[in-house]
């Protein structure tokens, strides 16, 4: 991703492994301080998928399957490890299907290193086919809206639901992008619009709640990202995208969701049975460390809700953009494992 620094542009991805260590991007002081953590052991990358230093379903993944490539070098059990990584977060399938690509990789003798490089690269050209295959829903002069992060941060590089805002800005198409702020962690405020600056995309950043009244006559398209995708089509993102989903129901938005195969979880039939991560309440009544709410009240906060199939009008992956009735096809597309 290009990265707009003091001293000039460079290129990151958000998660990678060098000299034996594995280095992210973090994603919990942004867009104030731009700062690389390093992690030796593969309980720190649980530690920072946990505490979100690392975050974004598919950048969750590249970061559990280099976990394992430590773990691996530092003479750590497996399996061991590979319980430790899937206990940090719930939701995101790109965890559980990383850290099992990675078990049978080792299983069979990979060089563990040289294959969670090749499970990032992957990820990363599976984003650009997104972006590609989306871009031509993107009509020169459109209006798209987003929520939360599903951009380079979010998926190591590219991006899922901002691959193909990208590819249309880089075919030379006038966008402008609706970023939902994204309560209670503000994943769009800080980081969504953080990557649209350093790309120069046009761009505001609006309150959750003013979602319906923007859509109702500014908004032509809206894409996000996923989580994790049942068999029927149903799908957990973050919190706030079912309701955006309705609305562009009601108004006749198109709605599409931008994922890669590592998001999709066949084993499961539908939403309901999408695990929901519940966080804290802190996130929910404190602002940058200080209480905001009154004492005493208590608050809920769940960090994904579940999008009804019937909501979605494609599915942009890397094979092409398919109905929810399709979505089966992308069962024999799996990385190589
Ligand atoms: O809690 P987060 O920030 O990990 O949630 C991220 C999202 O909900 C993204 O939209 C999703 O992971 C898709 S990222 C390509």
């Amino acid at each position: 991703m290009r990265v707009v620094l003091k001293d000039g542009v460079a290129e990151f991805r958000a998660v990678w492994f060098e000299g034996e260590k594995v280095r992210m991007i973090d994603q919990r002081i942004l867009p104030q301080r731009f700062e690389i953590v390093e992690v030796g052991h593969c309980k720190d990358v649980a530690n920072a998928i946990k505490d979100m230093t690392i975050r974004g379903a598919p950048s969750i993944g590249a970061a559990a399957a280099y976990g394992m490539a430590l773990a691996t070098l530092s003479k750590m059990d497996a399996n061991e490890a590979a319980t430790i990584l899937k206990a940090a977060r719930p939701t995101a399938n790109d965890l559980f299907y990383a850290v099992d690509h990675m078990l049978k990789s080792i299983a069979s003798g990979c060089d563990p290193v040289n294959e969670a490089n090749r499970y990032a690269d992957d990820i990363v050209q599976r984003c650009t086919m997104i972006g590609e295959n989306g871009a031509s829903l993107i009509d020169d002069g459109c209006s798209v809206m987003t929520h939360c992060n599903a951009g380079a941060l979010a998926t190591v590089d590219v991006g899922t639901a901002l691959a193909p805002i990208r590819m249309a800005w880089y075919a030379g198409k006038k966008v402008f992008v609706f970023v939902s702020e994204t309560r209670p962690r503000l994943q769009g405020m800080r980081l969504t619009a953080w990557e649209l600056v350093n790309e120069g995309i046009p761009h505001a950043i609006i309150t959750d709640g003013a979602s319906g009244h923007f859509m109702k006559k500014d908004v032509d398209i809206i894409i996000v990202g996923a989580d994790r995708i049942a068999s029927n089509g149903d799908f957990a993102n973050k919190i706030g995208t079912y309701e955006k989903a309705v609305v562009a129901r009601e108004l006749g938005i198109p709605f599409y969701v931008a994922a890669p195969v590592s998001s999709f979880d066949f084993s499961i039939d539908s939403g309901d049975k999408i695990p929901i991560e519940n966080r804290s309440e802190g996130e929910v009544t404190d602002m940058e460390g200080r209480r905001i709410a009154p004492m005493g009240s208590s608050a809920l906060n769940p960090a994904f809700d579940v999008t009804p199939s019937k909501y979605v009008r494609g599915f942009i992956t890397e094979t092409g953009v398919l109905s929810p009735s399709n979505i089966i096809k992308m069962r024999g597309d799996r990385p190589a494992d």
